[in-house]
C-alpha cells in the first residue's frame, strides 16, 4: 500500500543520467547545482548502462524507481522502442535526450534543438532577422537537432557538409516531410569553405576542434563581419573557430551555452521547478572544462 510518505510527488526524486561510458558526463554537475540551489531533495545520478542491460534499466523506471533522466550515447536511438510516447521534438529527430514519467507512461523527448535555441537567441538576439543563409557543419546526431532547430526560422538556404556525404543525404531526406525541407542543400565537405563568404550563420556540429580531435579546417577569409559562428564544441570553451571568427569581427556563440540549456527542460519536468542557467553554474562547469582542457 501507497503510503502519503512514499508517494512519488513527496518522496525525494531520483533522477540519472544513462550512457557508455558515462563516466565524463557533466550532467550530474549541473542538475546537482539546481538541486541545491533550489533547496530540492532530489538526486542525480550517473549510471553506466550497457547496452544489453537498456530494456532491464527502462523497466526500472516503470516501476517508479525514477522520476525520469537523461539518455546519451550509444541509447539515444536504442531507447525509442522501449517507451511508450515520444513528444513531437524526439520524434522529429528520431532520438531522445531526456525521459520522464507523466504517472503512467514513459515518455522520450530531445531537448537539444532548444537548448541550440535559447543560447543562440541569448548570444545573438534577433538573429533569426539577418539570417538568410545558414552553413551547417556536420551531419550527426547535433547536425539533426539543428537543422531541426533551423528549418522554419532561416529565411533561405540551410546548406550541410559532411565528410561523410551519406550522412548529409539522409538528414536531408529525414526531413523531406517538412514544409522548409527544399531549403536544404548538400554541399560537398571539400567545398565547406566555398560557402563561409554566404553564410550569415556557421554552426559546427563536428567534433573537429574538441580537445584531442584535429582542428576544423575552415578558411574564414570571405567570413562576413555580421555574420554569427556557433561551435557547438565545448571543450575547449573558445575553439580556434570561435577565436578567429570573433578576431574577424563575427559574433561566436559557444558550445557550452547549448549543453546548460537542453539540461533545463528535462529539470522542470522531473523537479517541477524552473532552473535558471545562472552565471555562477556557468564559471562552475566552465572551471572544470578549463581544468579538463590545460
Ligand atoms: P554527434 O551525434 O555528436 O553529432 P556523431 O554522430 O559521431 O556525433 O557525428 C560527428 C560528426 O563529426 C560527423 O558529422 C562526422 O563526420 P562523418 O559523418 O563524415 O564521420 C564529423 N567528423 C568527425 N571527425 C571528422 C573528421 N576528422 N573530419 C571531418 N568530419 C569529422
Amino acid at each position: 500500500m501507497l503510503t502519503a510518505s512514499a508517494h512519488p510527488s513527496s518522496a525525494c526524486r531520483a533522477c540519472f543520467v544513462i550512457g557508455h561510458p558515462i563516466a565524463h558526463s557533466r550532467s550530474p554537475m549541473i542538475h546537482g547545482y539546481w538541486l541545491k540551489q533550489l533547496s530540492i531533495a532530489g538526486r542525480y545520478d550517473r549510471i553506466d548502462v550497457e547496452p544489453w542491460a537498456l530494456p532491464a534499466f527502462v523497466d526500472r523506471i516503470r516501476a517508479g524507481e525514477f522520476a525520469g533522466g537523461n539518455v546519451t550515447v550509444p541509447h539515444k536511438q536504442s531507447i525509442i522502442p522501449l517507451l511508450d510516447r515520444l513528444t513531437e521534438d524526439a520524434a522529429a529527430l528520431g532520438a531522445v535526450n531526456t525521459v520522464y514519467s507523466d504517472g503512467a507512461l514513459i515518455w522520450g523527448h530531445n531537448t537539444d534543438a532548444a537548448g541550440f535555441l535559447v543560447h543562440l537567441e541569448a548570444s545573438a538576439p534577433g538573429w533569426a532577422d539577418r539570417v538568410e543563409t545558414a552553413l551547417i557543419l556536420g551531419a550527426g546526431g547535433a547536425a539533426f537537432a539543428v537543422a531541426h532547430a533551423l528549418l522554419g526560422r532561416v529565411g533561405g538556404r540551410i546548406i550541410v557538409a559532411n565528410r561523410n556525404p551519406a550522412r548529409s543525404k539522409a538528414l536531408k531526406a529525414h526531413f523531406s516531410d517538412h514544409p522548409s525541407a527544399s531549403r536544404i542543400e548538400i554541399l560537398d565537405w571539400d567545398q565547406r569553405s566555398d560557402a563561409v563568404a554566404e553564410a550569415d550563420l556557421i554552426v559546427n556540429t563536428t567534433s573537429l576542434g574538441m580537445k584531442g580531435q584535429p582542428e576544423l579546417d575552415l578558411d574564414l577569409r570571405g567570413l562576413k563581419a555580421s555574420a554569427i559562428v556557433d561551435d557547438i564544441v565545448y571543450v575547449p570553451l573558445e575553439t580556434t573557430l570561435l577565436r578567429e571568427a570573433r578576431r574577424r569581427g563575427a559574433i561566436g556563440v559557444d558550445g557550452l551555452g547549448m549543453l546548460l540549456n537542453q539540461a533545463a527542460p528535462g529539470f522542470e519536468r522531473w523537479f517541477g521547478r524552473r532552473p535558471v542557467v545562472t552565471s555562477e553554474l556557468r564559471r562552475i562547469v566552465e572551471t572544470d572544462i578549463t581544468g579538463m582542457a590545460s
